[in-house]
């Protein structure tokens, strides 16, 4: 299974702060957005990650994750010069995922779901489209799913004004190799954009688009506007401090799935001594 993190976009709803730098390079609260999706894909056990962003950041991004291995896995970058839709992603991605499995992540979403590795080793993901379904107060500002008691899913509708049901489904998906294809198919939507609605309905129609409830007790935050970049920050400090176990953090996931040992590990913590991160990181070797 390769992963990919899409983090280009414009961010213009968050202007003035995302003009000369990427969005996804903003902190929450103690790391950088992008430790978030990063984290989740080493989580479910994908080491293969390209990361596609807008040509002005990629400096920026190769700097601060460099090629993986520090972290035990390969990263690989690629540029979209301008937002024409997160299916794009399967364009530009095209060679990389060559004929493997493919999972996407969105660059601005942040998952707090400590049993994601259970969950997609139970569900088996194999053949055909997998999504996530978060439960929400205002499904109409998402894309919406609705799903019969076998999780199979009937519809998906985007910003419904009269949402079916109140599951968003987040920006995590799991595609089976035939997403490049069906990606080279779609035509752009009004607004110009290859939709991954339009892709989804694909699988949807040839009656291979599952869907996962995420438990009660995880939660998906996205962070794409001055509250809810705040409200985000605000979670992962209340839960870190609370806890005293940290969110998003690439390092923890890399050691405790094995990719990185613990002269490795230790390597990472001397570069964070001064801000408690690396004290943290030698925590875990004691645990
Ligand atoms: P959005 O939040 O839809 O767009 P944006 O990040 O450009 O923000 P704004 O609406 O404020 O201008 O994008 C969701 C995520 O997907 C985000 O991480 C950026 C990424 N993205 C791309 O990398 N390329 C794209 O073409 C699109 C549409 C999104």
């Amino acid at each position: 299974m390769k992963g990919i993190v899409l983090a280009g976009g414009l961010g213009s709803r968050l202007f003035p702060i995302t003009i000369s730098v990427s969005k996804q390079l903003m902190p929450v609260y103690d790391k950088p957005m992008i430790y978030y999706p990063m984290s989740t894909l080493i989580s479910v056990g994908i080491k293969d990650i390209l990361i596609i962003c807008n040509p002005r950041d990629v400096e920026l991004f190769k700097n601060l994750l460099g090629d993986g291995s520090k972290y035990g896995c390969c990263f690989q970058y690629a540029t979209q010069s301008k937002p024409k839709g997160i299916a794009d992603a399967f364009l530009i991605g095209n060679e990389f995922i060559g004929n493997d499995q493919v999972t996407l992540i969105l660059g601005d979403n942040i998952f707090y779901f400590p049993s994601i590795a259970e969950r997609i080793e139970d569900n088996k993901i194999k053949e055909g489209a997998h999504i996530f379904a978060y439960h929400v107060s205002d499904p109409s500002r998402y894309g919406v799913v609705d799903f019969d008691d076998n999780n199979q899913v009937l519809s998906i509708e985007e910003k419904p004004s009269h949402p079916k049901t109140n599951y968003a489904i987040p920006g995590l998906y799991f595609f089976d190799k035939k997403v490049t294809d069906y990606a080279k198919a779609l035509k752009p939507s009004l607004r110009g954009e290859l939709e991954i609605t339009d892709l989804l309905q694909i699988y949807l129609k040839e009656d291979s688009l599952n869907v996962m409830k995420m438990d009660k007790g995880t939660a998906w935050l996205d962070t794409g506007t001055f509250s809810s970049l705040m409200q985000a920050s605000q979670f992962v400090q209340v839960l870190e401090q609370r806890q005293g176990l940290k969110v998003g953090c690439i390092e923890e996931v890399a050691y405790k799935r094995g990719y990185i040992n613990k002269n490795q590990l230790l390597l990472l913590a001397d570069k964070y001594a001064n801000s408690g991160y690396g004290k943290y990181l030698i925590s875990l070797i004691d645990e």
